[in-house]
């Protein structure tokens, strides 16, 4: 097994399982949030266009799920080891906003975030907004809607292009509760490994992408990566 402190560029691949020990619910398995809600009804701009109302009482009945929690022992590893290895990066899939509670900086949020809000006319964005948000529209006849990659969406660009060099500059990769499901996110540890660099998955099910990982711990996230870290942080 590799210990994470012989290196010095870690990049963790964050999805929802590194969540899910705060009480935040996964996508997908047991108890997967789109097993209770459709996608097409909740998830993507089709749905947005034609209930705005019920998209946004989802997207509120989210954040406060997400506020209720605190960053757990996983967010909170992470963090020391950016401490110790300041070249450390973070790429997540996850819209939660708990490695920047828990302290982590350069965090590269691939699929937005439930903490902004974008004008799907100007593309203006706001943050720091009051929750539950009293007015949900940012003109007469557009809604403000959550600056998140739904289903079908592009990506975001930005986000994309400092993953990419997150990628390019790490020695190692982590990923942490993922599915591998969902793409262009999926193919990040493909390219690593392609480049050679050793790629560890932390979950406690194989999950469609194993095969491609150098290393796979099977088990929790924060307990996994305490193994991982060893125990002189
Ligand atoms: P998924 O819900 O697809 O997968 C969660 C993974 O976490 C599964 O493989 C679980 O086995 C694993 N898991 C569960 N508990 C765990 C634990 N304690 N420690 C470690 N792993 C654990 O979530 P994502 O792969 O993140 O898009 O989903 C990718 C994207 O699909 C999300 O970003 C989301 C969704 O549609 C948006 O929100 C835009």
């Amino acid at each position: 097994m590799i210990r994470l402190l012989d290196f010095e560029a870690p990049l963790f691949f964050t999805g929802a399982g590194l969540s899910s020990e705060c009480g935040i619910p996964t996508y997908r398995g047991e108890g997967g949030i789109w097993h209770e809600y459709d996608y097409q009804d909740y998830a993507c701009q089709r749905a947005f266009d034609r209930d705005p109302e019920r998209v946004w009482d989802f997207h509120d009945l989210r954040r406060a799920k997400v506020a209720e929690a605190e960053p757990g022992e996983g967010h909170r590893r992470i963090v020391e080891v950016q401490r110790a290895r300041p070249a450390t990066t973070i790429v997540t899939q996850n819209i939660d906003g708990l490695h920047q509670r828990a302290g982590a900086h350069d965090v590269v949020e691939l699929h937005g975030s439930l903490w902004r809000l974008r004008c799907a006319q100007t593309g203006a964005l706001v943050e720091n907004f009051e929750t539950p948000l009293v007015d949900r529209r940012c003109a007469e006849d557009c809604y403000w809607r959550p600056d998140i990659v739904w289903f079908e969406d592009p990506m975001n660009r930005a986000a994309l292009q400092a993953a990419e060099r997150a990628l390019r500059n790490c020695d190692v990769l982590i990923a942490i509760g993922t599915s591998g499901v969902v793409y262009p996110a999926a193919e990040l540890p493909r390219i690593a490994v392609q480049r050679g660099i050793p790629c560890v998955e932390i979950n406690p099910e194989e999950t469609a992408v194993s095969a491609w990982y150098t290393h796979r711990l099977r088990g929790g996230a924060s307990e996994m990566l305490a193994r991982l870290i060893g125990c002189d942080l």
